[in-house]
């Protein structure tokens, strides 16, 4: 009895989760939101993203960071999403996303990801508007910036003990 209980019960919730998750319809900007979160572009897109666990409000969303990476390609800057997609027609747009970038800019997501998906978070963009600046441009190696900056280069365990 307990068990045909706890069986009706489990079909019950499973009934529940697929109303939950049943195929409300995204709109196409919806889904390029979708596809922001779950791809973790806000992580290096938003300035203090991460710092903060994302609870950062949507209007600061994507407007790139003056924060840098520095490794052995120099020093980067993750851009302002939202200026940029502004500035951009969808097929300018979909050229950017198929481009080479260097690190720590995570390229083979991109790669794998399809058309349609590159056109969705053109459409989210757009939608948020533009807003912020643009983020400070590139620096070949060797050149500190002025600006603050992450580390990336590795070092060995063996070279930080001495
Ligand atoms: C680990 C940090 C990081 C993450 C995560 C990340 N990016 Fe980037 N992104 C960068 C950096 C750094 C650059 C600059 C690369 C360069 O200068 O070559 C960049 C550049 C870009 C550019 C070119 C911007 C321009 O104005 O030229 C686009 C478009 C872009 N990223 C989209 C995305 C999308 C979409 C995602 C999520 C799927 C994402 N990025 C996730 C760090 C990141």
């Amino acid at each position: 009895m307990a068990s045909k209980i706890s069986y009706a019960f489990g079909a019950f919730m499973l009934l529940c989760g697929s109303t939950v998750n049943a195929d409300t319809p995204m709109t196409d900007a919806q889904r390029g939101k979708y596809l922001l979160q779950v791809g973790g572009c806000n992580d290096c897109h938003t300035m203090g993203y991460a710092q903060n666990n994302g609870r950062l409000p949507e209007e600061q969303w994507l407007t790139g960071s003056n924060v840098g990476f520095m490794g052995p390609w120099g020093t980067t800057y993750p851009g302002n999403l939202r200026k940029r997609a502004a500035q951009l027609s969808a097929k300018q747009w979909q050229e950017l996303m198929r481009s080479p970038m260097r690190p720590p800019m995570p390229t083979p997501s991109l790669a794998a990801m399809s058309d349609a998906d590159i056109q969705s978070i053109y459409h989210y963009l757009r939608t948020l508007g533009d807003a912020g600046d643009a983020a400070p441009a590139a620096l070949p190696p060797g050149v500190t910036p002025n600006t603050a900056y992450f580390d990336f280069v590795p070092k060995s365990a063996e070279a930080t003990k001495s």
